[in-house]
């Protein structure tokens, strides 16, 4: 059997970068790509000397035309798995919300998994168990204040790989919404730096999710759940944003 290819965008850090570990340690040669080269390389780095296969391949997933580049780079190859993890946030009260701030969180955590997705059809056609896993967020399900325009990216991309998955549901192409709760990772350190790390999921936990469902066995799929700490009670989020 030829070996299995997974991209991971947002693959320089936090938990983009410990799928990319953990879908070569099952096998995968992985495409890390993220807007920054060096983080990109050091996880190749990292997974070349576990053994693993990698490559960096820097792109922002807001621009198409870097990632028709890519694709254009791998045009005869087969995909198996497209895990669309780049993303950022944004807290603040909507009147103090920029335009440009409106664009850039529609743009990385919405745009960018529908280009991504609709750029490498060609190439996930070619694999007999393909998956498209988008990453949401507790936002994609549950509403809570100060985060409205990344609520309103996270919940379109609900939307859209719920519709994505009907429509590609008669290739067996899987798409997938995996919403993390709060994660441990450096975009939450910065968020709220008063986090309770009781109250978050770890990337570990997210990635090995995440390799469960990429070789869920042919035709088969899950459709969107929430993966949260159990530490993550009623009031957590109105107290993490408030503290
Ligand atoms: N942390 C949480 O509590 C949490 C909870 C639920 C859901 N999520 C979601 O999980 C995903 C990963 O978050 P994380 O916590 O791992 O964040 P992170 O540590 O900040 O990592 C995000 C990654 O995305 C990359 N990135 C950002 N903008 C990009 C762009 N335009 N094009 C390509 N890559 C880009 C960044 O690398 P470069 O800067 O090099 O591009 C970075 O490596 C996001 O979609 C986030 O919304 C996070």
């Amino acid at each position: 059997m030829s070996i299995q290819t997974a991209l991971i965008t947002g693959a320089g850090g936090g938990m983009g970068s410990e799928i990319a570990r953990q879908l070569a340690a099952a096998g995968f040669h992985c495409l890390l790509t993220g807007r920054r080269e060096g983080p990109l390389e050091e996880v190749v780095a990292e997974i070349e000397a576990a053994g693993g296969s990698a490559s960096a391949h820097p792109l922002d997933v807001t621009d198409s035309v870097q990632i028709q580049a890519l694709v254009d780079r791998r045009k005869e190859e087969c995909l198996d798995a497209l895990i669309c993890c780049a993303g950022d946030w944004l807290i603040k009260p909507l009147e103090a919300v920029t335009d440009a701030e409106i664009e850039h969180i529609l743009a990385v955590n919405l745009v960018g998994p529908m280009l991504m997705a609709r750029s490498f059809l060609p190439q996930l056609r070619r694999s007999e168990n393909a998956t498209i896993l988008n990453i949401g967020s507790i936002a994609s399900m549950r509403y809570v204040p100060q985060i409205s325009i990344y609520t309103a990216a996270k919940t379109g991309l609900r939307g859209f790989t719920g519709a994505l998955a009907e429509e590609l549901r008669p290739e067996r192409i899987r798409c997938v919404l995996l919403s993390p709760g709060p994660a441990d990772t450096p975009m939450r350190w910065a968020a709220t730096p008063q986090a309770d790390p009781d109250t978050l999921v770890t990337p570990e936990t997210i990635a090995r999710t995440v390799a469960h469902i990429v070789t869920l066995p042919p035709g088969t799929t899950v459709t969107e759940f929430l993966l949260i700490s159990q530490g993550y009670g009623e009031d957590a989020a109105r107290k993490m944003l408030d503290d």
